[in-house]
């Protein structure tokens, strides 16, 4: 039975990817603060929960351990921008750290998986060996991290990097701050469906069952395919613009509902725009995109109206951090010998 360290393991992504990692048979250890809650995760036999910083992550943590998936971060660009400094520690420097002790430490394979993001504006479709031209701290913090752990490829520590898509679709510690499924959500809660302006922006998407699938297919694939190569994760079908994109999820919801569903235009409009080729892993992997953004919306409708999606502070990924410092804050104020009225 292999082992699997996942950072991130509680996070929008790492709440698929454990749980299918797990129904593959292998061991996970799912390192994490925790942020978003310990529930997002099932209990399991082969499932161990290491509530820690990856910036303080001990040597020990890897024994026994075969492949490691990065998935840790401050994971969007508002983050980023006001936390500017933990972005650099955590999505550059921790990674880095972590691929480091990972290979001293013997483990096998080690992927990061990034963004497409560091793309950032482009005036034709892009493939791996284009200029990037990352626009936020979180783009360049991710652009570091690639270079920062692919040098560290050799014939012992095989390293693969995944430019992620801007991902959707359902996940136990749901996102409602990603572009289709916020977009979803308004459409269905107010028959309005957001849409940032200007909506000829590029923006390639893939589905999160998808991109998961392509980290479990990366456990397996043979090393000589994938070590110190590169793969922008999507497909053709999803590279969409978002003005088109907005109208489609739309018609997809109204579809779903019953009921009418109108665009409202907000903020300013938006510089990063990309359009991604995605032939490379495809080709390498013998992998296609099951998903595309019509399903992506109509299966987040169905865990609306089940109930077992709602909105809260937790799925806006920028609110709740900045929630938990308020609190951190007033807490700290409060307590006195460890408690508050219990001491
Ligand atoms: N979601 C997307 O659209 C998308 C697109 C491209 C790339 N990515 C990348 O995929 C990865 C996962 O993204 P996600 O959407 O699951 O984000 P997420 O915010 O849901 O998950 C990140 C997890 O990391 C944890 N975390 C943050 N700082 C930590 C620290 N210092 N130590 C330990 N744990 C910490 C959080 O508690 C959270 O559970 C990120 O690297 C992100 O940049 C995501």
């Amino acid at each position: 039975m292999k082992t699997v360290l996942v950072t991130g393991a509680g996070g929008y992504i790492g709440s698929v990817l454990v749980p299918k990692l797990l129904s593959k048979g292998y061991k996970v250890k799912a390192v994490d603060r925790y942020f978003f809650g310990e529930d997002k995760l099932d209990k399991h036999e082969n499932l161990v929960l290491i509530q820690e910083d990856t910036r303080r992550l001990k040597e020990e943590v890897f024994a026994n351990v075969d492949f490691v998936i990065d998935l840790v971060a401050i994971s969007n660009d508002p983050s980023g921008e006001l936390f500017e400094e933990a972005t650099w520690q955590i999505n550059h420097v921790s990674r880095v750290r972590t691929a480091n002790i990972a290979k001293k430490m013997g483990v096998k394979r080690y992927i990061l998986p990034s963004s497409c993001s560091i793309y950032g504006f482009q005036d034709e479709q892009v493939d791996e060996t284009a200029t990037t031209n990352p626009l936020t701290v979180y783009a360049k913090a991710n652009e570091k991290a690639e270079a920062g752990v692919f040098c560290l490829a050799d014939d012992s520590f095989c390293v693969t990097v995944m430019r992620q898509s801007t991902v959707f679709g359902y996940a136990p510690r749901m996102r409602l701050d990603l572009a289709i499924n916020g977009m979803t959500y308004g459409a269905w809660k107010t028959k309005k469906l957001p849409l940032m302006r200007d909506g000829k922006q590029y923006r390639p998407m893939v589905h999160v069952q998808d991109t998961t699938d392509v980290m479990c297919l990366l456990l397996e694939a043979e090393t000589s395919k994938i070590n110190g190569e590169l793969f922008n994760i999507g497909s053709a079908e999803n590279n969409y613009q978002l003005g088109p994109l907005g109208e489609m999820v739309a018609k997809a919801v109204a579809e779903k509902i019953g009921e009418d569903v109108e665009v409202e235009w907000y903020g300013d409009p938006d510089h990063r725009s990309y359009s991604v080729n995605f032939e490379k892993v495809e080709k390498t992997l013998n992998w296609k995109a099951k998903w595309n953004a019509k399903m992506g919306a109509q299966d987040i409708v169905d865990k609306l109206e089940s109930g077992e999606l709602q909105k809260n502070t937790q799925t806006i990924t920028l609110d709740w951090y900045n929630e938990l410092i308020k609190w951190h804050k007033i807490i700290k104020n409060a307590e006195m010998y460890g408690g508050i009225l219990d001491i």
